[in-house]
């Protein structure tokens, strides 16, 4: 018989960030240019895209923030952010220069309406020289509480859109501190962005594991029949680190693990695993779905939330062999604070796919390690034929899991025979690796995101009433923890958090997975 030609597909994951195209020329502003995040994350991410040439000739930067530099000092300080964070070392000499001649830096207090009038003919000026087409992107990474006065001040100096170009706003988590001023933020950004101009930022989707969650569900036929109440029992979302606060006592004193890690990044995991196939793979409709989701989150309210959460704080103890302190001595913590730095809770889908199956989420810091995953235990087969044989046999419920970070992979727990003359049977793994399977690194979860902001694509960002819906959930949560009535545990630094985390799963009949 004739062979039939087998022709390759092209690989998305292998391709990486090659399949993008390029995106038109732009500026960059970035507000709080100082900090943090631009340091670490932002400008490293910047220089990567550089490097991987998805960034136009012209492309530019503009470091906006308080602190008295020169554009030399602030290109020196990018420097020193590249050496130190970027994916891809030793920086390229070339590149980096090209690169840098498009950084640039802005001295102003954020509230002083004459800084947005030099900004203003600074972007004019650089969209003569670099060719930057009125194409802008105005990256908010300042403390929130300056969001406000930022976006007001770009709407009064008529920066928030432009005849000749695009103009875009990113915002960075945490978006509000609750349903009540996330609801004000979003009407505030509204009444000078269209919601099509503004990108909340979630850096977990922008991970390419996260990312290949739809992948997975959606280009393979074998998965979606059974990714339902009929065969799946439970799920586990488990998002744990070993690092502390790392000196973040002021912010973290403010947000807890529940507002830090579950109202944002799990519930976006959440969504993504839960969700119903969009109609296509565009920005409205993925997300359009994902909003169904949090919808159809049974609310955890009143007398629920003492049942369904479990909340508690990291003690003394030892992290990978190091002794470390307990919450309460950390810098900028009050030693009475009632802040959680771990979170278990228990959550119901109200939908045709989901009624009944117990989804649990738990994340924490200063657990023994960093790893997040999604775990789909399924239904045991309806007739067990081989329990009597041998009783030495574990039959094992089949397992899939999604493992996001480190170690990024899929892998499917089943049973199997042990060779021999009996029939006994044990689980055993099949693994894929993304680090065996793509030899290519990973991009960075920025670098996804920024370019993706820059191409105008917002499937990736979180909108207006996602951000609303996962803020609407989780609020009924934090007004029954203010009430008191619900205990704030403690949990040895170094462990899998407080024994009432085992004890509120066990009743259900299940057990944490030890990733
Ligand atoms: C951030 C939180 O959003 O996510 C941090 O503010 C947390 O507290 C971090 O450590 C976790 O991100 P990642 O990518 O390291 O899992």
């Amino acid at each position: 018989m004739p062979q039939r030609a087998v022709v390759e597909a092209p690989n998305p994951f292998r391709e990486g960030l090659r399949m993008k195209q390029s995106p038109e020329p732009c500026v960059m502003v970035i507000f709080g240019a100082t900090g943090d995040l631009t340091h670490r994350k932002l400008l490293p991410a910047l220089y990567n895209l550089a490097l991987e040439h998805p960034l136009p000739a012209g492309f530019s930067v503009v470091g906006f923030a308080r602190r008295p530099y020169s554009d030399e000092e602030f290109r020196k300080q990018a420097l020193d952010s590249v050496n130190q964070f970027s994916r891809q070392k030793p920086v390229n000499q070339q590149v980096w220069e090209s690169f840098a001649s498009g950084i640039h830096y802005l001295q102003s207090n954020f509230h002083d309406p004459e800084g947005y009038e030099r900004l203003a003919a600074l972007l004019n000026k650089l969209d003569q020289e670099r060719g930057t087409s009125g194409n802008r992107i105005f990256y908010l990474s300042t403390p929130p509480s300056q969001y406000p006065t930022i976006i007001q001040n770009l709407g009064a100096a008529g920066l928030n859109r432009n005849r000749k170009g695009w103009t875009r706003v990113i915002v960075e988590k945490p978006f509000g501190h609750d349903l009540a001023s996330a609801r004000e933020l979003n009407r505030q950004i509204g009444k000078v962005f269209k919601e099509e101009q503004i990108y909340r930022i979630d850096h977990y989707l922008g991970k390419e594991t996260v990312q290949n969650i739809q992948v997975f569900r959606l280009a393979n036929g074998i998965f979606e029949p059974v990714w339902n109440r009929r065969y799946v029992d439970h799920v586990q979302i488990t998002a744990a680190e070993n690092i502390g606060i790392e000196g973040r006592g002021g912010y973290y004193e403010e947000s807890g693990a529940i507002r830090d890690m579950i109202q944002n990044h799990m519930l976006q995991l959440l969504t993504l695993v839960a969700m119903e196939p969009p109609i296509a793979f565009e920005a409205n409709a993925v997300r359009n779905e994902k909003v169904k989701v949090l919808q159809a989150l049974q609310p955890i309210v009143g007398q629920d939330v003492l049942t369904n959460t479990i909340r508690a704080q990291y003690g003394p103890g030892y992290v990978g062999g190091q002794p470390v302190k307990g919450y309460l001595e950390e810098t900028g913590v009050s030693p009475t604070s009632t802040t959680e730095t771990y979170v278990a809770l228990k959550l119901f889908i109200d939908n045709w796919r989901w009624a009944g199956v117990p989804f649990y989420l738990r994340t924490g810091k200063h657990l023994p390690k960093r790893v997040t995953e999604i775990a789909i235990q399924f239904k045991q087969p309806p007739l067990m034929l081989f329990k009597r044989q041998d009783s030495q046999s574990q039959v094992e419920p089949n397992v899939l899991t999604l493992r996001i970070q480190p170690d990024e992979g899929i892998s499917l727990k089943f049973g199997a025979k042990v060779p021999g003359t009996d029939m006994q049977i044990r689980s055993v793994n099949m693994d894929f690796f993304y680090g065996s399977s793509f030899v290519r690194q990973q991009p960075e979860a920025y670098e996804r995101l920024l370019l993706d902001s820059m191409l105008g694509d917002s499937t990736l960002f979180t909108r207006r009433d996602e951000v609303e819906a996962a803020w609407a959930f989780v609020q009924g949560i934090l007004d029954e923890w203010a009430s008191g009535d619900v205990p704030i545990h403690t949990y040895e630094s170094g462990t899998w958090g407080p024994q009432a985390a085992d004890e509120f799963i066990w009743r259900d009949g299940f057990r944490w997975r030890r990733p």
